[in-house]
């Protein structure tokens, strides 16, 4: 008669779960701000390119959700929760430079870019801060790195002389 195993949550220690936590969560939740904040761009732009403008917004709006859902899982992967909730995350994006109402492309795309900017910030701390304690949750942060400010070059290229 086989004896019932017991199997840990997650393969890794606590203080690894605790910091990709600590670094990942800020990433988490300035992302899913950013699926909001460039919903209301794309809903509200208008002027020059509007179709491209209109159609990358919602491009970027939708990679912000896959790299958020991919920070989010490998903080869950690694046994903690994450608070993302509509409060956690409307603290988070309180900082937005999107505008309320219609405005134009150019100004819609610096706007963007500036929300974009600050969650680099929180990204670029977690690839410094994960850098000697878990190297599968700084990979995670470095694709999200990788993946904004590609997305990031489109808006430039937008509106650089
Ligand atoms: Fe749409």
């Amino acid at each position: 008669m086989s004896k019932a195993q017991t199997v840990s949550t997650t393969a890794s220690d606590p203080t690894v779960a605790a910091a990709a936590s600590q670094f990942l969560s800020p990433v988490v939740l300035g992302l899913q701000a950013l699926t909001i904040n460039t919903k209301q761009a794309h809903w509200h732009v208008r002027g020059a390119n509007f179709v491209g403008v209109h159609e990358l917004f919602d491009t970027i709006v939708a990679h912000a959700g896959d790299f958020a859902d991919t920070a989010a899982e490998r903080i869950v992967a690694l046994g903690l929760p994450i608070d993302a909730r509509v409060k956690a995350v409307a603290e988070k994006g309180a900082g937005s430079e999107v505008p309320a109402g219609f405005a134009q492309s150019s100004d819609l795309i610096r706007n963007v870019i500036a929300d974009i900017d600050a969650i680099l910030v929180d990204t670029k701390a977690a690839i410094d801060g994960l850098d000697e304690v878990d190297l599968t949750s700084q990979d995670v942060a470095i694709e999200i790195m990788r993946g904004l400010e590609k997305d990031r070059w489109f808006l430039v290229a937008h509106i650089a002389e």
